[in-house]
């Protein structure tokens, strides 16, 4: 296991390259450990990184397995793109995330100018998109490495080959089949890390880009999902977040079969851990044998993220998303029902092609009825590849605008509503963070999620304290320590 090996004793001088991973990036670790050693001595002073992650959690979840990487080689995290080796990891979701990369691209040259040595790799999903690699081959010729999702782990076999070549490393791989285990990671908090229990999505929910840029759908084996979770947990983890991109679907393809259901019974025995999360189930599947274990459990979360997209079955049909209004509506009845202070939140897109003034009456419906403690909004973008950037109906600017303004405010009064159900009630928080506002406030979680700021001292941060719920703020609460 990667905490075990001393890079420094791995032979590089033989000129025998492993074949087999994780063997094979061990040893290019080993060689530019070395590099970076030798150069760090030329410049007196340490390398430097920075990652810039963009998208979901999966790609935070990747950005911290590239950061155990380059720390393990010996690059010292920087505070800034002014760092030796700047990393964006990309998202490619929506064109907004797209556009946002190209605009911090130019200002990397310039910081590039003033720093030779500085190094640029490109990674994330939109990388796994062709005409994305061709235009940066083409116009933003100052990048040094360019790789998709399918290949992170190969970071020091790539940072290896810049090295020794004059021109731009290229690799991206199409799909993969492979899921490699043991490479070096790094957590953002001590207290709580995601888990990839699975990668890719088969779904082809027809405005969605994930699955070609992902790949299909492959699930880690359930001995090594409990294999890191205890190592987190001997670590000092208390809360970990199981990420998949439909997490329901976990297992069905593995040799020896199992279900979600019956990987978070696993999980739930682990000694130590206190907290488990996961994202995202998907509606079409999310199974009574899933709410059955969250109902009877002590450590996952009350809190289930049910992207819903849109309230009509009209246009769910066309998305491609295997379930109608009605099912969605008994289905969040029915975890509201089982499972004691469940929050609820959703997935909503405006403005997919062909939405009419009543598919969106449809969607305001489910939002009053489905009551969710939040929504995440956003406003239909046209996926290249996708089938529904052919689709007729295109939705004019304007309509999709104010349909989407009427939404936030459905959804905010919902949050509103739903959220104060607990106020004045004490309840278990995972202290996170100090206040942003006021550092002798600190910010936690409680276990539907919903954010709480109260008095506290920095010394219980990973700690889960109770604090009585003063007052509702709409989504957060402000709260004291209750005793
Ligand atoms: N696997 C998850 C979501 C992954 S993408 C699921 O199935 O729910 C996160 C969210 O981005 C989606 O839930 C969807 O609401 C939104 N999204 C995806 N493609 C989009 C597009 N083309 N335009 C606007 N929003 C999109
Ligand atoms: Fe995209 Fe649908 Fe897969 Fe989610 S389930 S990642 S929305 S294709
Ligand atoms: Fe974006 Fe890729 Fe996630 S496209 S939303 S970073 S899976």
């Amino acid at each position: 296991m990667i905490n075990e090996i001393n890079f420094d004793n791995i032979d590089i001088t033989s000129g025998i390259i492993p074949e087999t991973e994780p063997e094979r990036q061990y040893y290019y670790m080993a060689l530019c450990r070395k590099m970076v050693k030798d150069e760090s001595e030329r410049l007196k002073r340490p390398l430097t990184f920075f990652i810039a992650t963009f998208g979901c959690q999966m790609n935070a979840r990747d950005s911290e397995k590239l950061q155990g990487i380059l720390e393990e080689i010996g690059y010292v995290e920087g505070k800034d793109e002014s760092a030796d080796f700047v990393i964006y990891n990309t998202c490619t979701v929506r064109e907004n995330a797209n556009t946002r990369v190209y605009g911090r691209l130019g200002h990397l040259n310039s910081l590039k100018k003033k720093n030779p040595s500085m190094k640029i790799a490109l990674c994330g999903c939109m990388m796994q998109e062709k005409e994305v690699v061709d235009k940066i081959k083409s116009s933003y010729r100052f990048v040094d490495i360019i790789f998709g999702t399918h290949n992170i782990y190969k970071l020091a076999e790539l940072i290896f080959a810049r090295y020794n070549s004059e021109s731009m490393i290229v690799n991206v791989l199409k799909d993969t089949e492979l899921v490699v285990e043991d490479l070096p990671s790094i957590r953002k908090y001590p207290f709580k890390s995601g888990v990839n229990i699975m990668f890719g999505c088969n779904n082809f929910c027809s405005y969605c880009i994930v699955p070609y840029v992902r790949g299909r759908e492959r699930s880690r084996e359930p001995k090594d999902i409990i294999r890191e979770i205890e190592k987190l947990v001997a670590d000092g983890v208390v809360e970990v977040m199981l990420l998949g991109q439909n997490v329901n679907s976990y297992g069905k393809n593995l040799e020896n079969p199992i279900s979600f259901a019956e990987l978070l019974k696993e999980v739930e025995k682990i000694e130590g851990l206190k907290r488990i999360r996961f994202m995202t189930p998907h509606p079409k599947d999310l199974s009574d044998d899933v709410i059955e274990v969250m109902k009877h459990s002590k450590k996952i979360c009350a809190h289930v993220h049910l992207p819903l997209q849109s309230g009509s079955s009209r246009l769910l049909k066309i998305m491609n998303r295997h379930y109608t209004k009605e099912r969605y509506l008994e289905l969040a009845e029915k975890i509201k029902r089982e499972i004691p202070d469940v929050s609820l939140t959703t997935d909503i897109i405006v403005g997919f092609p062909g939405e009419t003034e009543e598919d969106f009456e449809d969607t305001l419906d489910v939002v009053r009825k489905a009551g969710f403690d939040s929504a995440y909004t956003f406003i239909y973008s046209k996926r290249t590849g996708t089938p529904a950037a052919t689709m007729d109906g295109q939705v004019p600017e304007d309509v999709v605008k104010e349909r989407f303004n009427r939404l936030l405010k459905v959804v905010q009064e919902g949050s509103e509503k739903y959220c104060k159900r607990h106020e004045g009630r004490v309840m278990e928080v995972l202290c996170e963070d100090v206040n942003e506002q006021d550092d002798t406030m600190l910010t936690g979680r409680l276990s539907n999620n919903i954010l709480v700021h109260f008095k506290g001292d920095r010394s219980l941060i990973g700690k889960i304290v109770n604090v009585k719920l003063n007052e509702s703020k709409g989504f957060y609460y402000i709260g004291e320590i209750a005793e």
